[in-house]
């Protein structure tokens, strides 16, 4: 038995994996590509990566950090969004994430709750569905359109804000279909959050 809310999640790119193992069971040749995994496939992490996260273990480096990440990462992600992007921040408005899944599960869980909605593009990366319905909230997909280069669909964004809709998640470059979008239809949509208040989830480079 498990809960309720556990009932209805699914995640494609992993389950599809079981049925990818069972196939190589059968004998049969199966190429996994659901999850992008550099290593596996022969690009290495850059030595002097390797190497900094050696020597930092080595050095006694591998301890508990402030909850909100190493300050002098949060210092120059800050000097990043100051400079590039002409973003007035501190590194008090940053938290650094073990990665963009864990920093969606700690947005989603704060802002969804009680069937409330997100807009997520479709098709779509599987963590933002499986993680709002885990929340008790309701994906509402907007349309790519295929037509346009896959870019959104403005004016279906627009027709499905409804009362409860609490972000807008945009994903560029995207994943699945590869595009980055147009910067001309990020604004339009920046636009649109700001008409109706709603904050914008960003997942990726914009
Ligand atoms: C669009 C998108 N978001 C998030 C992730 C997961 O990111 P992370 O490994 O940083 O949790 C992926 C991984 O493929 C992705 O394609």
């Amino acid at each position: 038995m498990v809960t309720e809310r556990l009932k209805d999640i699914s995640y494609a790119i992993r389950d599809i994996a079981v049925i990818a193992d069972e196939l190589k069971k059968t004998g049969k040749e199966v190429y996994n590509l659901n999850i992008g995994d550099p290593v596996k496939y022969d690009f290495l992490t850059p030595q002097y990566i390797s190497q900094a996260l050696a020597d930092a273990t080595f050095a006694g480096q591998n301890f508990y950090v402030d909850s909100l990440g190493v300050p002098e990462l949060r210092e120059e992600v800050c000097n990043y969004e100051q400079s590039k992007n002409s973003i007035d921040i501190t590194p008090n408005d940053i938290l650094i994430t073990s990665g963009v899944t864990e920093g969606l599960f700690f947005l989603l869980a704060g802002l969804l709750e009680n069937k409330n909605e997100i807009l997520v593009p479709g098709p779509s990366y599987p963590i933002y569905i499986t993680y709002s319905k885990f929340f008790d909230g309701i994906p509402v997909e907007y349309e790519l359109d295929e037509k346009n280069n896959w870019e959104p669909d403005i004016d279906d964004i627009r027709k499905k804000i409804s009362n409860k809709t609490k972000a807008i998640l945009i994903n560029s470059p995207n994943n699945p279909t590869g595009v980055l979008y147009n910067l001309k239809n990020i604004k339009q949509i920046i636009d649109l959050a700001g008409e109706y208040n709603i904050p914008i989830i960003s997942d990726g480079n914009i």
